[in-house]
């Protein structure tokens, strides 16, 4: 059996990409035993954003609430699952591009409309908004202050993936080896919502549950910002100290902050 010099030139290719996948290999490991743990985690992002929902509807003593969501993806995930009066999507289509959606079209863009009367009215104002497109850290930032300025008073600013378990997670690249991420990406979506923790204006705490699920605040006091230093975003200074700089609570205690505030 001869070879030719192409077969000896893909051999070697794929010797040299097998080389170089393994020291990749114990973190793809440890990724997805961490995407094993978290996926059995509840509540979900629906459970905590319907709640919310329901505290909204409590303050305001209306029914009519008004429900953003910044990528969609595929709506059965979450979408469908969301108890609100008016519930509007925004994707550009780019990870499902078959799905339906209200707006087609990226965040920045959506915001650019809403301020010049393209879409909705710029008086609109959303009980919750879930922020949960382009998860890299510089557009999470501009997304989480276009919410804000678009949120009621008594509404949440929701963040997906704001707590990845592993480095893996939270590396900016979303594509591996021509494959996509197969569930082990958040992003550096935590980036920015650290960048909000630190914030005094603005209370926040992070669900832990689902990736870490962040809520930001204009009104309720969730818990004390953020005053660990982490100038350079390090994430193994976030990993040493999540709970602090996360403020990482379970839903339970969430409840119990906002059942208290309530009855006040
Ligand atoms: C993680 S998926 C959303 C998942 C969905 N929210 C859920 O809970 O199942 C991210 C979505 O963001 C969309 N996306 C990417 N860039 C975007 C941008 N600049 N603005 C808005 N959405 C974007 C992608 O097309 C993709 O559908």
């Amino acid at each position: 059996m001869s070879f030719t010099i192409y077969d000896r030139l893909k051999r070697r290719i794929a010797y040299t990409a097998y080389l170089a996948l393994l020291p990749l290999a114990p973190r793809l490991g440890e990724a997805r035993r961490a995407l094993m743990q978290e996926n059995i985690k509840r509540p979900s992002r629906a459970d905590i954003l319907n709640y919310l929902l329901e505290v909204c509807r409590r303050i305001s003593g209306t029914n009519e609430t008004a429900y953003l969501e910044i990528g969609v993806r595929v709506p059965t995930a979450n979408f469908s699952s969301i108890n609100a009066f008016r519930k509007f999507g925004v994707d550009p289509g780019i990870e499902a591009p078959s799905q339906a959606v209200d707006f087609r079209m990226t965040s920045d863009e959506f915001f650019r409309k809403l301020d010049c009367n393209e879409v909705l009215s710029p008086e609109t104002r959303f009980d919750v908004v879930f922020i949960d497109g382009l998860h890299l850290a510089e557009q999470v930032d501009r997304d989480i202050a276009n919410a804000l300025r678009f949120t009621k008073d008594h509404g949440f600013v929701v963040l997906h993936d704001c707590n990845p378990p592993t480095e893996w997670f939270a590396r900016e690249q979303y594509h591996f080896f021509r494959e996509h991420s197969l569930d082990c990406w958040n992003g550096s979506t935590w980036k920015a919502f650290l960048k909000w923790r630190s914030m005094s204006s603005i209370s926040s705490c992070c669900i832990d549950s689902d990736f870490g699920v962040g809520i930001l605040s204009k009104s309720f006091s969730l818990g004390a910002p953020n005053t660990s230093p982490n100038p350079f975003f390090e994430y193994q200074v976030l990993s040493n100290n999540r709970t602090a700089m996360l403020n990482l609570i379970s839903f339970d205690e969430l409840q119990r902050i906002v059942e208290a505030a309530l009855t006040r």
